[in-house]
């Protein structure tokens, strides 16, 4: 009798084969996931001069995360992004003579729609409105100017 014989039969996947790649691909993802939050910059503890007022804590985690990149840790307009903007510069929120008004209304309106034909992006459909709200409080507060009241929702 004459067997066909066929010099390249296809190979079953070795089950142990495809459990290495899983193993790998597992180890991978949970490396990439540690990594990732090592590098993260760590939120620090509020100052002393918040740490009793929510609303302000709030805001500080709300402008670190969202703001600072452009605006600088203290308001000043040095983030790290600041430079590379297109349009006009990031400006000085530590200097409450603020472009675009003082009145709590004023800032809250540019946090919401942001600023037509700059870098300031509209927040709205980004952040909550009680993050935009805590966020205007903290701004008051790099310019070293008491919270309104209509921002505590007083
Ligand atoms: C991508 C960069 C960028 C980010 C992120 C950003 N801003 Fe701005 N922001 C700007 C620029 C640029 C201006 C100046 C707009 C202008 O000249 O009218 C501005 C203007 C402002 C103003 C108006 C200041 C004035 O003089 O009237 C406020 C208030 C403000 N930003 C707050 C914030 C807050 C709070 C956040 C975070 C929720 C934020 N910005 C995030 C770029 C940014």
């Amino acid at each position: 009798m004459d067997t066909e014989f066929d010099p390249d039969p296809p190979q079953p996947t070795n089950p142990n084969v495809t459990i290495w790649i899983f193993g790998a691909i597992a180890v991978l993802v949970v490396a990439g996931f540690i990594a990732f939050s090592l590098l993260r910059p760590s939120a620090t503890p509020p100052p002393a001069a918040i740490a009793n007022d929510p609303l302000l804590v709030q805001g500080r985690v709300v402008y670190l995360d969202r703001c600072a990149r452009c605006h600088g840790e203290l308001g000043k307009g040095d983030g790290p992004t600041a430079r590379g903007l297109a349009g006009p510069p990031v400006g000085d929120l530590s200097d409450s003579n603020w472009k675009h008004g003082d009145k709590p209304d004023d800032v809250l309106k540019v946090l919401r729609v942001g600023v037509r034909d700059t870098a300031m992006p509209a927040w709205t459909n980004i952040i909550s409105e009680n993050s935009i709200k805590a966020v205007a409080a903290y701004v008051y507060h790099l310019a070293g100017r008491e919270v309104p009241a209509e921002l505590r929702g007083n």
